[in-house]
Order: C-alpha cells, then structure tokens, then sequence
C-alpha cells in the first residue's frame, strides 16, 4: 500500500491522503506463468522470473484489470489475499528489483496446466 500526501488546490485548499492498495500474485502462479495477465496491464508493472511472476506495488495502479484474465486465479487485490497466501505481498515487493520487465504475452509454461491448482508450489519458486 501506498500513501499520497498532497494539496489539492481548487476554490479552498484542501489537505488530502489517497491510499493506493497494489495487486499480488499469489502461489498458483508458480510453474504455469500463463502471462495473460501482461497484456492487460495499463502501467506495465508486471516482473518475470524464471517460473512466477510478480507486480511491482510501487507501480500497480489498482485497476483489477488482470485479475480476471488468470487462468490460474493468481492475482488478487492486496486486501483480499487468502490468509495462507499473505507472504505473497512481502514476496512481490522482495522479488521485485531481481526479476525482470515484461510488457507482453507468451506461452505458458509447458506443464502449465498439469501445475495449475496444485497446492503447495512455494518451494518449487525459481529466484
Ligand atoms: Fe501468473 Fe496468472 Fe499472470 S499464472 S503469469 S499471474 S496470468
């Protein structure tokens, strides 16, 4: 989460705070890495690494877009991450400056859909 602190000049002067939440990916993103996410994103704040992807909190804008383009049902607002999947958030923005830049979509991975659902694919996480 982020927080603007700002004057917002109109007829009066007001003091404003906007808190910005991010979006996360969450484990079943692991080993499948569908990517249909990517193209969706208005900001680019989506990073690659070898099996997973992450959003970049200081970049993502909010806009829910991806979350309905998962196939794996990955990403989720920050405030409605599953309890178990808490670590992602932390996850996302520790991973973020490591992996790399991606603007557009790929293929899966080729075992992307034997992976998806399987639970447990934290320590299959390739940094
Ligand atoms: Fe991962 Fe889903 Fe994007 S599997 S790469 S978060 S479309």
């Amino acid at each position: 989460m982020r927080v603007y602190v700002g004057y917002v000049f109109c007829s009066r002067i007001f003091f404003g705070v906007v808190l910005i939440m991010t979006h996360v990916v969450t484990e079943n993103c692991i080993k499948c890495k569908y990517t249909d996410c990517v193209d969706v994103c208005p900001v680019d704040c989506f990073l690659e690494g070898p099996n997973f992807l992450v959003i970049d909190p200081d970049e993502c804008i909010d806009c829910a877009v991806c979350i309905p383009e998962c196939p794996a049902n990955a990403i989720f607002a920050e405030e409605d991450v599953p309890e178990d999947q808490v670590h992602f958030i932390e996850l996302n923005a520790e991973l973020t400056p490591q992996f790399t830049p991606i603007t557009r979509t790929r293929e899966p991975l080729p075992d992307a859909e034997e992976w998806n659902g399987v639970e447990g694919k934290l320590q299959y996480l390739e940094k």
